[in-house]
């Protein structure tokens, strides 16, 4: 080999060498994980971010409450599969402990263990000093009862019937501070009582008042407790385009708003007397596009032809359908010129006639002229000299 060679292998091999052990830095917490309290079936997870070089290792482990001497390490499936542990090494070292369907027995303090140091998993070594912790504990309590009215189906026979949803707090783990009620994850406003038993009453239901309802008790130092009620309507189509105007080439956009839960699905169709035909995506001339409780279904490139007519938005839940009609009128290139047209059109017969009658007429005028000449002829003549006379004078 070239001397030289050997002598730039020698120091990039020098430098790889030095390089981990000039930059190497302990390990060090970026994030640790967070105490909290939470109610037996919930799920918890604990975040652990940690820096150093090389990247350090992270375990979990867990001891029972006032039992810190009795620290077990914690595997990925432990506890039937409730526990799941998700570590990604990168820069920094990033884990994430999962606990799914909490037990009362999940109560305890949970560690974050990591180390870099090469002696870390040396039996011989103290792992106090090979390795840094951070802790926090995990509260289960008991998950509060709360005996809910049954869901509701608002439908026609009963609509005008008032509707009352009931949440009795049955046992808890301590008193209750007070509790509301929430409609599609929204407060309802003035719905808050201190009572164990509360009640929302909707006086005049409507498919509007379909939704989600939740009452919800809250608890100081602990989670909030809820039950949910369902309240489902039949779809109510409470918006939508009555005719579109549009001329050939051009697009049109038609459009349902519903209201009504569960949130419908929607569906397309033109409609031909008695007959009618499904629309969906795949033509590329029409796109529909669905949320919740609203469509939209956009026409490309108007065909004179094939596309007016009568258009039906069709929205379907478990409890019914509504449908409502848009009218699609499609007008020629040339309607806008048609205004324009006609005053061309009256331009050219009024020309045509013009023409014509002088055509018809001119013979006898030359006939006129030859002729002597009658009263109104000499009165022009006349006049036309007198105005030749009145011209040179003015000059
Ligand atoms: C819940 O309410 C129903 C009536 O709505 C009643 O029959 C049942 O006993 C209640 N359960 C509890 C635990 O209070
Ligand atoms: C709640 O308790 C009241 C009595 O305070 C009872 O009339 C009602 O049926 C209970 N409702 C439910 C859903 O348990
Ligand atoms: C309702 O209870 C569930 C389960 O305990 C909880 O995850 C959720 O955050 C609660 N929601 C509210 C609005 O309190
Ligand atoms: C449709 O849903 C959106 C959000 O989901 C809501 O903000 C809007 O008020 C709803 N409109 C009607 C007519 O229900
Ligand atoms: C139809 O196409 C539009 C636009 O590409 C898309 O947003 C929409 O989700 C499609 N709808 C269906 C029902 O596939
Ligand atoms: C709406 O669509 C559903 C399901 O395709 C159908 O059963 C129902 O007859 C339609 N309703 C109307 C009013 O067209």
């Amino acid at each position: 080999m070239h001397p030289n060679a050997v002598m730039l292998a020698a120091v990039l091999l020098g430098n790889l060498m030095l390089l981990p052990f000039i930059s190497a830095q302990n390990a060090g917490f970026v994030k640790s994980p967070m105490s909290e309290t939470k109610l037996t079936g919930d799920t918890f997870e604990l975040y652990c971010d940690v820096v150093g070089n090389p990247t350090p290792e992270i375990q979990w482990w867990y001891a029972e409450i006032n039992r810190a001497d009795s620290f077990k390490q914690l595997w990925d499936g432990a506890r039937k599969r409730r526990v799941s542990i998700n570590t990604a090494y990168g820069t920094n070292g990033v884990s994430v402990l999962g606990i799914t369907r909490l037990t009362l027995e999940d109560s305890g303090t949970y560690e974050c263990r990591a180390s870099n140091d090469p002696r870390r998993n040396d039996l011989r070594q103290n792992p106090a000093i090979t390795w840094i912790r951070a802790q926090a504990t995990i509260s289960v309590l008991q998950k509060p009862k709360i005996n809910a009215s049954d869901q509701t189906i608002l439908s026609a026979d009963t609509s005008g019937k008032p509707v009352t949803l009931q949440c009795n707090l049955t046992t808890a783990h301590t008193a209750h501070k007070d509790s509301f009620w929430m409609k599609n994850g929204q407060k309802i406003p003035n719905t808050q009582t201190e009572q164990k038993n509360t009640a929302y009453r909707i006086t005049k239901p409507r498919a509007d008042d379909s939704g989600e309802y939740m009452c919800v008790y809250t608890f100081d130092m602990a989670p909030n407790a809820n039950a949910t009620i369902e309240v489902k309507a039949k779809p109510d189509i409470t918006g939508h385009k009555r005719s579109e105007n549009k001329n050939e080439g051009e697009n049109a956009m038609l459009y349902c708003k519903s209201v009504g839960y569960p949130h419908p699905t929607w569906t397309w169709r033109k409609v031909d007397g008695t007959s009618y035909t499904d629309i969906d995506n795949s033509t590329g001339r029409f796109f529909i596009t669905n949320r919740d409780n609203y469509t939209e279904l956009n026409i490309l490139n108007l065909d004179i032809n094939t596309d007016p007519g009568l258009y039906e938005c069709n929205a379907t839940n478990v409890i019914g359908n509504t449908a409502q009609t848009t009218i699609l009128r499609v007008r020629s290139h040339l309607a806008p010129l048609w205004p324009f047209l006609g005053v061309l059109a009256e331009i050219i017969i009024l020309v045509v006639i013009i023409v014509v009658y002088e055509k018809r007429k001119r013979p006898d005028d030359i006939i006129d002229d030859d002729e002597p000449v009658g009263p109104m002829k000499t009165n022009s003549t006349n006049n036309h000299k007198d105005k030749n006379i009145r011209q040179r004078n003015t000059k």
